[in-house]
């Protein structure tokens, strides 16, 4: 089959048609793939060979296709058996041969990858797998907040607490003031001056221009919650100096327990007094030695695809910029670029 390969870290990406299908193994399918998405770890994992097991690499891991092909026993987090012809989506495991999304078909470990709800779209749902897994890490894993219950939600605002949300725009960022909208929260969310309109659509009670300096947005958190945060994800992975600042501002106000995330988990973590502070490894996923993160993602994905079953989570604007696997050299370009802002590059790699 037809795959991107990189040949060593920061190698020039080239197609390649000689590449084995892999067979999928216990609890696994095989997936065409229909639709990718181009993401920043992309870049990480064929630039500096993290996450990589061997080379030449192939990247890619947001994935929206078809099932080709069963191992045994497909069960899905849903609990029920995969069949051939089922539409799947999500993030595959990252940086692992024969598991990446800019391939003709990549194997897909059966309890994390998402059943397509109805009405979602397939390049839809690749260009959003990765960034509502992350965002959902974030939030209940480390924010510790409550599964909501899709069948149930609160009323906007129920909670009468403030969480804010550093990067709304983003892929990640869109998902988390969604999320944390559904889970009842007030969501105070940074974006770019021409972000604001985006994150009030999609729920954001008040924005904050992040281009601003710091003491500008420490004193506009603190005037719009009124000195009361007790949440905070960092959704770009940019943000442990402000929010160091804004807690630090807002310390006689919410004294704690006060809760951070941030999608950096590199970088070494604010220490501040009465706050839990954690970096969300999504990396792993689907990794046998992945227990904890694989237990947790089989526990959400049944809340995540209610919600985007009934329209209560949608996906941010995408652009479909290449076809087939050679328009992934194109579309990874347009990506790189930036010109796309925090529209998501999709990529159609072949007919249904
Ligand atoms: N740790 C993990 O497991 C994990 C998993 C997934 C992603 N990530 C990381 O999470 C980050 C976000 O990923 P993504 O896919 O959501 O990226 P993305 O969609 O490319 O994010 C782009 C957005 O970032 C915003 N932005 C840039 N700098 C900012 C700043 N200083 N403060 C606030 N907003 C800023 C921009 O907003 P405006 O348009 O408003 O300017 C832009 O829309 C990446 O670094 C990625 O590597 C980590």
């Amino acid at each position: 089959m037809k795959a991107i390969t990189v040949a060593q870290p920061g190698a020039a990406p080239q197609v390649t048609s000689d590449i084995p299908t892999p067979s999928p193994g216990e609890g696994q399918v095989l997936v065409k793939t229909l639709y990718t998405a181009i993401n920043p770890v992309d870049e990480i994992t064929a630039s500096t060979g993290a996450l990589v097991d061997a080379w030449p690499h192939t990247p890619g891991c947001d994935s929206a296709g078809v099932i080709t092909q069963l191992g045994p026993n497909p069960i899905s987090a849903l609990g029920h058996e995969f069949k051939v012809g089922d539409k799947v989506f999500g993030c595959t495991r990252v940086g692992q041969k024969g598991y990446t999304a800019w391939s003709e078909s990549h194997l897909f470990d059966a309890s994390i990858c998402i059943p397509l709800p109805s009405t979602l779209p397939l390049p839809a749902a690749a260009s959003i797998g990765t960034a509502l897994l992350t965002a959902a890490i974030g939030i209940f894993e480390h924010l510790a907040i409550p599964f909501p219950d899709p069948a149930n939600l609160p009323a906007a605002g129920a909670r009468d607490e403030w969480a804010l949300v550093f990067g709304g725009a983003g892929s990640v960022g869109q998902a988390s003031v969604q999320l944390l909208k559904v889970a009842g929260f007030k969501v105070i969310a940074t974006g770019g001056a021409g972000s604001a309109e985006l994150l009030k659509n999609i729920g954001a009670s008040a924005t904050v221009d992040y281009k601003q300096s710091t003491d500008a947005i420490v004193e506009e958190v603190k005037r719009v919650t009124n000195g009361n945060l007790a949440y905070a994800f960092d959704a770009v992975g940019k943000n442990n100096d402000v929010l160091t600042a804004v807690y630090t501002a807002l310390q006689d106000t919410t004294p704690g327990p006060r809760h951070y995330v941030t999608t950096d988990d590199w970088a070494p973590l604010p220490v501040l007094a009465n706050t839990t502070a954690g970096g969300i490894q999504l990396g792993p996923i689907g990794q046998p030695s992945a227990t904890k993160l694989n237990v947790f993602l089989q526990k959400v994905i049944p809340v995540l695809f209610k919600l985007l079953e009934q329209e209560t989570i949608k996906p941010s604007a995408y652009s479909v910029e290449g076809a087939g696997i050679e328009g992934v050299l194109k579309a990874w370009e347009v990506q790189k670029s930036g010109v796309k802002g925090s529209t998501k590059v999709v990529v159609k790699i072949a007919d249904e």
